[in-house]
């Protein structure tokens, strides 16, 4: 129990909350009935049914053909038209085609549905939703990397395909074949991809509604669809072979909400086989392995395909293929020393069903040792068919590939990345500032506090609760004194109540998502009666932006950033606890075009809410967001959602965030603690010492779970999470360093081994262990109870150290080597051929360290003549003026064969160039403080001095040389460099 002076007011307060919370919240405990399977989602069965008998036929034939008179193809784009048969007298439909072939080496392939584009279709119910297939996804999620390739060219056409050379050196071929419509990507001459192998090509056309006499017993099926889970009953599976199942066309119902369809079907589905490839990955957000498994049955899969649909899936169950809170359609396969991927462009209710098979037709696919390839079946229910297909070779090449187009990481402010103090609720300013007192007691640093739904007027988001925090300025600046922040809760749910002017002003402008019939939608969430901000419409956006000035939201200062939750969105009485699909959005698109997207409309609107908080500032904002799409990195963090204070959550939160960080988004992290329930002390640690080693790092917990922050546990648990929480802070400039470089080129912060070893088949699928950005450091938390020791996988032959103690560690490549872990220590090692930088100072928060010199930890290599590197990026942590030169950015490269060590510019810029402002020249004080050398060279024994050179001056300093002993490597001291960071040095040895 947390005491404080005001216990007895605050635990009062805190009985009621959690009384009226109850009411409110959703059971706790995930209700899979809760959530659609894939046979109680129409156009799911229905494609299902479609895969299975177009697999079973003997001599099934996809009916999808491309005209070829009337293809054209220029300047790297091919515009077609396939035609679908639709029945046995041969009558067809058009579906435009274009596909492009871009710069980037990255091909795009569009299907659309003239009639549809055309509008020549009819919308049952009085409709007032577009007719058009959705086709503004691009709109929200691409931002560059449409270039065409002028280069492509055909290479060779007749009667049957057309091949197409493009991508860099003309590496790339996609063989368009005509008849049944497929294309085969090929790179150096081998297939890789292939689209529409299996014939499961279905784009579901638009037709108008035959009644025929009703049949009473369908109709009840269909009703009770929601509560049935009876395999038997499994859409298609009682249709005659060949024959279509309509009785999911024109409504749909579960769990009591009826969808109505006023565009009747019109899903889009694919085959998509990765050729001689064993391992896809991506797709999150699913809380299972990083290897995706198989959705058909076979060895250990699941029976489900993976679903991305965001919903609020609270307390969401492990190693499932169930949607959670964000989705990023994004898929990769890598095998050893090759690496391909899939973008499906789509923001509508995705499945995606995976199979592997041995494939007969590629023996040997070169010099690959499994010939197994792996086919995906993508399953959207409405919008463009819209594929990107990168052939890479490399994970790099995907990850770069996949940000020109979908952006990076913003560059976050510089406390994000350190520790998040959260619970619901802190409940008073007195709470606030208690918990921030303690901290400091107990010396344990932190950036951020958090307040959640609570700290609202009754829900009422923009206003504080008057009497829990009637003066929220003053704990503003009781924080901002040791440069900390506080994050309010801001949902997209505004309450449906008079007298409540955000309320007023969202319905009375008409910025409100609308239902069916084109009324302001009204559902239940914490608040109870609500409306929902329509991100979509630009109106709204530049609404919500005003909603955040300071003199706006009164209560909030510089030091004040924000967190949108509930953005799936989360409607506690809608279908699947979210909106009806027939719900309109801007534009009159329908919510089911565009529900993935929704989150991302509504915290970039928040993003950018921030960027215009007062005119003139310039500070970059921080939002956390649950629910997101493809392109979400460039304005959020996230979180892993409601995960629970087991261990099963622990150890799955590794592979979910590594998930993320090859998908673009790797700004992310689990709820430490987890969020239902109460951990018992070892977990706590434990999960403290995984936090640590995680892009996002905050603790959290429900309003039911007992008070749990860092400092309440005795000893040795203060002692071993204080540890963890400082060795975040050391290390903060490393972390940095890699946010630098996902904000530069797209690739994850923390990597798993296929994407630092993608040759190492053996590492294609260890998901438990990780390296940090380039530093180095092999991460392997433990995520068991009572276990007291790691395997760690060892990716090649490099020397390892102990991160702690700098023992060597007897490993072998390819191999596990055992590590003692208990309770209090974190498996860290180094491997040899980095150079990483710290902070060796601990203090309160990170705005305490800005000004504090660095450490360098060389990890020498194993091989005398290899050299070790590594980089350090650092700016002001807060403003736009990095991009403008005001940083610093240095490449360390310690030559064992020259015996030097030496800082140079990353970038090879002239610093002559670079006008220093304010922050540049405050930097010239801060320098290094202290080199280790883990590995120095035997012969450095009796080494007593160095000297540096930097700008033009030549000095000597002191080492420290300590030689090898009992398994722990030799190393090395230099300390007082006297070199500004900033600056050229050498240091000779
Ligand atoms: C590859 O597939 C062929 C045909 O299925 C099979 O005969 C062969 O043994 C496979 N090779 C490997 C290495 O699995
Ligand atoms: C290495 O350890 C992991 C557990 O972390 C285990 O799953 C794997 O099978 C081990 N591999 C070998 C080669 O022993």
């Amino acid at each position: 129990m947390h005491l404080s002076g005001s216990l007895s007011s605050w635990t009062t307060c805190l009985s009621v909350l959690s009384a009226l919370s109850a009411t409110f919240a959703p059971a706790v405990a995930v209700k899979e009935h809760d959530f659609k399977k894939c046979h109680q989602s129409g156009f799911c069965a229905r494609n299902r049914a479609f895969a299975d008998h177009a697999l079973a036929a003997s001599s099934w034939e996809s009916p999808y053909n491309l005209l070829a008179d009337a293809g054209s193809f220029k300047d790297g784009q091919y515009h077609g038209v396939i035609l679908k048969t639709i029945n046995d007298a041969g009558e067809t439909v058009r579906l435009p085609i274009t596909i492009s072939f871009l710069e980037s080496g990255t091909a795009r392939v569009t299907v659309d549905e003239e009639k549809r584009q055309k509008g020549d279709i009819e919308l049952r119910h009085n409709s007032k939703a577009r007719k058009e297939r959705y086709n503004e996804a691009e709109k929200w999620v691409i931002v560059g990397g449409l270039a065409l390739d002028k280069q492509a060219k055909v290479e060779h056409e007749d009667k049957t395909q057309l091949a197409v050379k493009y991508g860099p050196s003309s590496r790339f071929e996609a063989v368009i074949r005509f008849s049944p419509f497929g294309i085969d990507f090929k790179r150096d001459g081998h297939s890789h991809v292939k689209l529409n192998e299996q014939g499961l090509l279905n784009v579901e056309h638009w037709r108008p509604k035959v009644e025929k006499p009703a049949e009473p017993d369908k109709e009840d099926e269909a009703a009770g669809a929601g509560n049935d889970d009876d395999e038997s009953k499994e859409a298609g599976k009682e249709q005659p072979p060949g024959k279509e199942d309509e009785s999911t066309w024109w409504d749909e119902s579960f769990g009591g909400n009826t969808d109505t369809k006023p565009r009747g079907p019109e899903s889009v589905a694919l085959d998509i086989s990765f050729v001689g490839y064993e391992h896809v990955f991506g797709i999150p957000s699913h809380a299972g392995p990083l290897a995706l498994k198989q959705t058909r049955g076979g060895d250990g899969g699941y029976q489900e395909p993976y679903r991305m649909y965001n919903a609020d899936v609270f307390e969401y169950i492990l190693d499932s293929p169930m949607t959670l809170y964000g989705s990023i359609p994004f898929m990769q396969a890598h095998r050893k020393g090759s690496s391909v991927g899939v973008f499906w462009l789509n923001a509508a209710e995705t499945w995606v069903d995976i199979t592997k098979a041995k494939d007969a037709k590629n023996p040997m696919a070169l010099g690959v040792k499994s010939n197994v390839s792996t086919r995906t079946h993508w399953m959207s229910e409405s919008g463009l068919l819209d594929v990107f297909v990168f052939l890479g070779p490399t994970p790099q090449d995907l990850t770069a590939r996949f940000a020109e187009l979908t952006g990076t990481t913003a560059m976050p402010q510089e406390f994000a990345i350190g520790y998040h103090q959260c619970r619901w609720n802190y409940i008073s300013e007195e709470d606030v500032k208690d918990v921030d007192r303690k901290m400091d007691k107990f010396k344990m640093p932190y950036d951020v506090i958090w307040l959640d739904i609570e700290y609202s007027d009754d829900k009422k988001y923009f206003l504080f609760d008057k009497h829990s925090f009637p003066n929220p300025l003053d704990m503003h600046k009781h924080l901002e004194s040791h440069g900390r922040k506080l994050v309010t809760i801001n949902d997209p749910h505004i309450k449906n109540v008079d007298g409540y002017p955000v309320a007023q002003e969202l319905r009375s402008k008409g910025l409100a998502v609308r239902n069916k019939d084109g009324n302001i939608f009204d559902g239940w969430c914490w608040p109870g009666s609500s409306n929902w901000i329509d991100g979509f419409s630009p109106a709204a956006r530049e609404w919500w932006a005003s909603l955040f000035r300071y003199d706006k939201f009164h209560g909030t200062a510089e030091n004040t950033f924000i967190w949108n939750d509930m953005n799936e969105p989360s409607v506690f009485n809608g279908p699947e606890t979210t909106m009806p699909k027939d719900n309109l959005h801007h534009g009159e698109w329908e919510h089911r075009d565009v529900h993935n997207l929704y989150g991302m409309t509504f915290h970039s609107a928040t993003y950018d809410a921030l960027r215009s908080r007062k005119p003139g500032e310039k500070r970059r904002p921080f939002v956390l967001t649950r629910a997101f799409f493809a392109g979400s990195q460039r304005a959020a963090a996230m979180w892993t959602g409601d995960n629970q204070a087991e261990w099963g959550h622990l150890a799955a939160s590794v592979p979910m965030v590594l998930s993320q960080g090859i998908s673009g988004f790797p700004f992310s992290g689990a709820d430490v603690g987890g969020f239902f329930g109460n951990p018992d002390k070892d977990l706590l640690a434990r999960w403290y010492q995984a936090g640590a080693f995680s892009p996002f790092f905050r603790a959290h917990a429900h309003i039911d779970a007992r008070r749990r922050e860092p400092y309440l546990h005795g000893e040795p648990y203060t002692t071993i999470i204080a540890a963890a929480l400082r060795l975040r802070y050391s290390l903060l400039p490393s972390w940095y360093t890699a946010f630098r470089h996902a904000h530069l080129d797209g690739s994850p912060i923390i990597k798993p081994m296929f994407y630092t070893h993608p040759s190492e088949e053996a590492g294609l699928t260890v998901d438990d262990q990780f390296f940090v950005g380039t530093t180095g450091l092999l991460v392997k938390p433990v995520v068991d109870k009572d276990k007291t020791s790691a395997d760690v996988w060892i990716p090649d032959g490099e020397a390892y150290y102990d991160y702690f103690t700098y023992d060597v560690i007897p490993t072998a490549p390819g191999k596990n080597v055992t590590l003692d872990a208990p309770l209090d220590k974190i498996p860290v090692l180094m491997r040899g051929g980095h150079v990483f930088a710290r902070r060796d100072v601990p203090r309160r928060s990170s705005a305490l360290m800005k000004w504090d010199d660095y450490t360098l930890v060389v990890a020498a290599s194993r091989d005398p003549k290899t050299p070790a590197e590594g980089d350090l990026y650092v700016d002001d942590g807060d403003s736009y003026d990095f991009e403008q030169g005001q940083y610093i950015h240095r490449r360390f490269v310690f030559d064992p064969a020259a015996k030097t060590l030496s800082s140079a510019d990353y970038e090879g810029r002239d610093p002559a160039a670079v006008q220093e402002g304010e922050w540049m020249k405050k930097m010239r004080a801060v320098g290094v403080a202290k080199v280790v050398i883990v590995g120095a060279p035997a012969e450095w024994a009796g080494k007593k001095t160095a000297t540096v050179e930097s700008e033009g001056k030549t000095w000597e300093v002191q080492v420290e040389f300590t030689p090898a002993a009992k398994g722990r490597a030799a190393f090395a001291v230099v300390k007082k460099l006297g070199v500004k960071i900033g600056a050229d040095w050498k240091v000779v040895f």
